[in-house]
């Protein structure tokens, strides 16, 4: 992480001061200065991620389930474009598989209806083996894809793979405000919780920035601080989709399946299934999301988040996160927080840390041994549009959820079973309100 300060500030606002920044940058990720689909704004600070000085007035994200602009793409034409690659519907001849979990991102990403991005009930599956000492990867990788091509490569759990989890389909609703977040802020965030229930905090690859990396931030696991770098993820490991990012089809169970009868596209290297640039799209459209909107609050609502708080809950569920300032440069390079993004209040009721809470899965992506039992914290946000909880999406009600809180969490749910009925009622009642 850097800490020192870039270079200058420019008191005035014209969109073509940003482009100072851009040699900092490089071109993958869309770029507020030069990218005609995305409206630059009236940033006036450019800075490094680390030196968070907001010079702009901090306000309120907007908030809303629409596929609306938050003010990031120039116009909602241009995220109503980036939206259709998001909800287009790929098959074999535009290359998806040879194995592959779904056939568009809004097949998994979608509820409310108005609101394409967000969660759903679906699961993907993990497993793995525990040596003894580390988490060691199922053949062919941890994610174990539900579909293929063809019978005869559909994967499956093979023996000797006992660590087995579901993962619920998180929502990507407000993501371009999470990834607008300065590293830093995550570890200050962590630093001031108290030692017992200290979140972890990972750096992870940013595959645009040839790896360099970053405090992540996305997945259950934290595994990305991209939206561009899990948009490339996504398409290949989702939908079997190679792209510039990751060109590389999955194996089935470790066997190479790549091309033949089993891939109805090409992957010539260096120009990948993903023709089009899809993954710039997704990214753009992620971006240009608002955050989740907050449900009617009455008596009782208010009531409720008194004692979420009193009793110990918002210690991992984060109530307010102000983004980096507009200007600063994030993803190792390769984004720039655009106005829209920047100086912004959130309300995720999550840290986006990884914590001990007894339900970890056995898994590791990118956080090392050390964080196999751990799991980041659900982000409350948008959970009004949820039936189903937790990582694995086996709890269906918020207090089912609510009593698998053990080890760092343990007090907490004490204290909530120790409340009055009413009480607990207000408290659920503050949940299903976010
Ligand atoms: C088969 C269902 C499925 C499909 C298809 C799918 N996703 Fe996801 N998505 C998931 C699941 C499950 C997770 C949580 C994964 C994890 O952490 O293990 C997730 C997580 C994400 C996240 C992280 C959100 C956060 O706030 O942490 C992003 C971003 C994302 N997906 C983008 C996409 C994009 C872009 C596409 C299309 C290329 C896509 N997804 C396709 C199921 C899906
Ligand atoms: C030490 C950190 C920590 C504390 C304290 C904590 N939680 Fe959590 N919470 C988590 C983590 C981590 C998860 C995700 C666990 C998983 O998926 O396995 C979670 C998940 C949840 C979920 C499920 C959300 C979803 O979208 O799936 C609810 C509801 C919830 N917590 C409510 C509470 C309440 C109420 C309290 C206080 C009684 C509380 N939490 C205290 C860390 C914490």
């Amino acid at each position: 992480m850097k800490a020192h300060r870039k270079l200058f500030t420019v008191s005035s606002i014209l969109a073509g001061s940003l482009a100072f920044a851009a040699c900092a940058r490089g071109g993958d990720s869309p770029d507020p200065s030069t990218d005609p689909s995305i409206d630059p704004g009236t940033s006036i600070a450019i800075s490094e991620e680390g030196s968070g000085v907001h010079v702009n007035a901090i306000t309120e994200a907007p908030t809303g389930f629409d596929s609306s602009n938050n003010g990031l793409c120039a116009s909602q034409a241009v995220m109503d474009t980036a939206r259709g690659s998001f909800e287009q519907v790929e098959g074999f001849d535009d290359g998806i598989g040879p194995v592959f979990n779904n056939i568009s991102c809004v097949s998994c990403h979608q509820n409310p209806t108005s609101a394409t991005g967000a969660g759903s009930q679906i699961t993907e599956l993990r497993a793995g083996h525990f040596n003894g000492a580390s988490f060691v990867d199922h053949p062919g990788g941890s994610l174990i894809n539900d579909r293929a091509n063809d019978r005869s490569i559909q994967e499956h759990i093979l023996s000797g793979n006992e660590v087995r989890t579901l993962r619920l389909t998180l929502s990507t609703t407000g993501d371009g405000f999470v990834e607008s977040i300065d590293s830093n802020t995550l570890v200050a965030i962590s630093n001031a919780q108290p030692a017992g229930q200290r979140g972890t905090v990972i750096q992870v690859p940013v595959a645009e920035a040839g790896g360099a990396t970053r405090v992540g931030r996305f997945g259950w696991k934290n595994q990305n601080a991209s939206l561009l770098t899990f948009s490339g993820d996504a398409y290949v490991n989702e939908m079997g989709i190679t792209n510039r990012l990751f060109p590389t089809e999955n194996t089935s169970n470790g066997t190479n399946v790549q091309g033949g009868p089993f891939d109805g596209k090409a992957d010539p290297a260096g120009d990948a299934e993903d023709t089009e640039s899809d993954i710039d799209a997704f990214a753009l459209f992620m971006r240009c999301q608002k955050a989740p909107p907050r449900g009617p609050i009455n008596a009782n609502v208010t009531a409720g988040q008194t004692v979420f708080t009193q009793i110990g809950c918002a210690v991992c569920h984060t109530a307010t996160i102000t983004t980096a300032p507009a200007g600063t440069v994030i993803n190792a390079g390769r984004f720039t927080v655009p106005t829209a993004l920047g100086d912004k209040n959130i309300h995720p009721f999550g840290d986006f840390l990884l914590h001990d809470v007894g339900t970890g899965d056995g898994i590791v992506q990118n956080g090392g041994q050390g964080t196999r039992n751990q799991v980041r914290t659900a982000p409350l946000w948008g959970i009004g549009a949820r039936t189903r909880f937790m990582h694995d999406g086996a709890s269906v009600t918020a207090s089912d959820a609510i009593q698998r809180h053990n080890n760092q969490a343990a007090t907490a749910k004490n204290n909530f079973n120790a409340l009055s009925a009413t009480s607990q009622q207000n408290v659920l009642a503050f949940i299903f309100s976010l």
